[in-house]
């Protein structure tokens, strides 16, 4: 049957793997048909990512990405690649008057740091084949949508934003593509790690116009298009999925 969002034949690297869209990217791209290898700090949870997956040809690296000795590590256990799906992230909510350099660092390291010398290092050490697919997950919170105490986090998705199509611009004649994936709210642990109560995320979900978060695997079936055939002839584009928050 033609397909051309099949990942059959594609060897895949995916971060943040250890959870909610990481999790859910590595398990939707190994049902089409990719080869994934897996990346996050917890060994644990990754096993269980595994155990979720289809086929058996993938693999486990426990590394983290917020120091450059685990980047060396991993770039050195890991065969030449067709697509790299950055998902590690986390967030930290203050509100502006309380951003301090300790925590703006931490954000800064695992949300745009990392993924930006972990992209650089893996085209610089061939690791990237031509016609390969680079994927960011950044947030709609980096392009204007905006939330009391989320500047931090807010900010490091604007930035990956812009390196993406600085990116995209460079490595297109290496023919390797550079998009990224904007959601909105989805159902991870992600969304308990901030200070918003029960009632508050209840009462958020009504302001979408689909009337709820989103699910990791439709975070995923989008990264499946970044990665696939079916999108060759795009690159530097940032696609919203959003449940049409941004409409209003
Ligand atoms: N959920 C949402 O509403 C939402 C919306 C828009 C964008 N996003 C973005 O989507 C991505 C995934 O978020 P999520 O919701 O799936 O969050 P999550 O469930 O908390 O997963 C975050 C992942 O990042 C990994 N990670 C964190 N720090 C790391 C480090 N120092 N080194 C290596 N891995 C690290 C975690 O693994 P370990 O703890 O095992 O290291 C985990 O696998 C993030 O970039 C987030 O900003 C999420």
């Amino acid at each position: 049957m033609h397909n051309p969002f099949t990942l059959e034949g594609k060897t895949l690297l995916v971060t943040g793997a250890s959870s909610g869209i990481g999790r859910a990217v590595a398990i939707e791209c190994s049902r089409a048909g990719a080869r994934v290898l897996i990346t996050a700090r917890n060994e644990e949870r990754l096993r269980e990512t595994l155990s979720r997956m289809e086929g058996d040809a993938h693999t486990l690296i426990a590394a983290d990405l917020s120091g450059e000795e685990d980047h060396t590590r991993l770039i050195a256990c890991i065969p030449a690649l067709d697509g790299l799906v950055h998902c590690a992230g986390l967030t930290r909510t203050k509100l502006f008057p309380f951003v301090d350099r300790e925590t703006l660092d931490e954000v800064m390291a695992v949300n745009f740091t990392a993924p930006a010398l972990l992209s650089a290092r893996l085209v610089r050490e061939k690791k990237l084949r031509k016609g390969g697919s680079i994927v960011f997950i950044s947030s709609i919170s980096g392009s204007g949508c905006v939330w009391a105490g989320n500047a931090m986090y807010s900010a490091s998705k604007g930035a990956i934003n812009g390196l993406m199509k600085n990116m995209a611009l460079d490595l297109a004649q290496k023919g390797i593509r550079v998009n990224s994936m904007n959601p909105g709210m989805v159902e991870t642990p992600i969304v308990d790690a901030g200070v918003i109560t029960p009632e508050q995320l209840e009462a958020d979900k009504k302001r979408y116009p689909l009337k709820r978060y989103g699910r990791p695997e439709e975070v995923a079936y989008g990264v499946i298009y970044l990665l696939s055939g079916a999108s060759a002839w795009m690159t530097g584009s940032a696609l919203v999925l959003d449940g049409g928050y941004t409409l209003l």
